[in-house]
């Protein structure tokens, strides 16, 4: 399968960040990766214009097409951005609005209806993880936030460990095998083996360039979900780079 370098800039970017994903798409001119960009829902449809091959996605919808939700956004908005994917259930979301995994569920059964791929996200808080607890949040959470009919084609899910976002503290290459290897035989139980074996599986918590070709080398990584490190497009290059030395594998 196709590996995913996606970068999340979560809340924020002005337009003269775009300057970072016209740099980005001038040095990648033609990706062996699949490479996308989450950007505020200000940014999308001016980096439309500047993104080459680099996908663009939103980081949240509502999970209605429309109507009274002061201040939300609905997946039919980005896809008209030429978004073509959307974060749905990031940590941040679930802490910050009190997100359940039902919400999230219907948010991604949204993001198809739209057309767009939806990037479900996972993960244990360091309480959960010391109290032993990881696998069975982790198995909750799939079972409650991922609907039925996911494919590789509409949906990607990112284990990203709570407590490895935005600390520069990453899981180690066995505590990330360990959960992505969980995640394949979850979905292949799931759905099929040959469907639950096309989606792929991101790690997110602290990627840096330097950390990024290790964490690649694990299996069942397909690519990662970068929050800090997609802003400069230096850093995001390093990490597309080193995704794109494992997809020849
Ligand atoms: P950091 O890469 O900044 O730790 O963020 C990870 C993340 O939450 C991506 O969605």
């Amino acid at each position: 399968m196709r590996k995913l370098a996606a970068g999340n800039w979560k809340m924020n970017g002005l337009k003269a960040d775009l300057d970072q994903i016209t740099a980005l798409a001038t040095d990648h001119p033609a990706p062996t990766v699949d490479i996308l960009l989450c950007l505020p829902a200000t940014l999308l449809t001016s980096a439309h214009a500047v993104a080459g091959q680099i996908a663009l996605g939103g980081q949240d919808c509502h999970p209605a097409d429309s109507g009274a939700h002061t201040g939300d956004i609905s997946a039919g908005m980005l896809a008209e951005t030429g978004a073509s994917a959307v974060i749905v259930g990031h940590s941040e979301r679930r802490a910050d609005h009190a997100e359940t995994d039902a919400t999230v569920a219907a948010k991604a059964k949204a993001v198809w209806a739209a057309g767009l791929t939806a990037i479900i996200c996972v993960g244990e808080t360091e309480a959960q993880r010391d109290a032993g607890q990881t696998l069975d949040v982790i198995a909750k959470q799939l079972s409650g936030s991922v609907p039925e009919g996911a494919t590789g084609a509409n949906t990607v899910i990112a284990y990203e460990p709570v407590w490895a976002i935005g600390t520069g503290r990453t899981a180690t290459l066995d505590q990330i095998a360990e959960v992505h290897d969980f995640i394949r035989t979850k979905v292949q139980t799931r759905f099929s083996a040959a469907v639950g074996g096309g989606i792929r599986l991101l790690y997110g918590g602290s990627v840096k360039p330097l950390n990024a070709g290790d964490i690649f080398g694990v299996s069942n990584v397909d690519g990662a979900l970068v929050g800090g490190a997609s802003l400069k497009a230096v850093d995001f290059g390093k990490i597309i780079e080193a995704l794109s030395s494992q997809q020849h594998h």
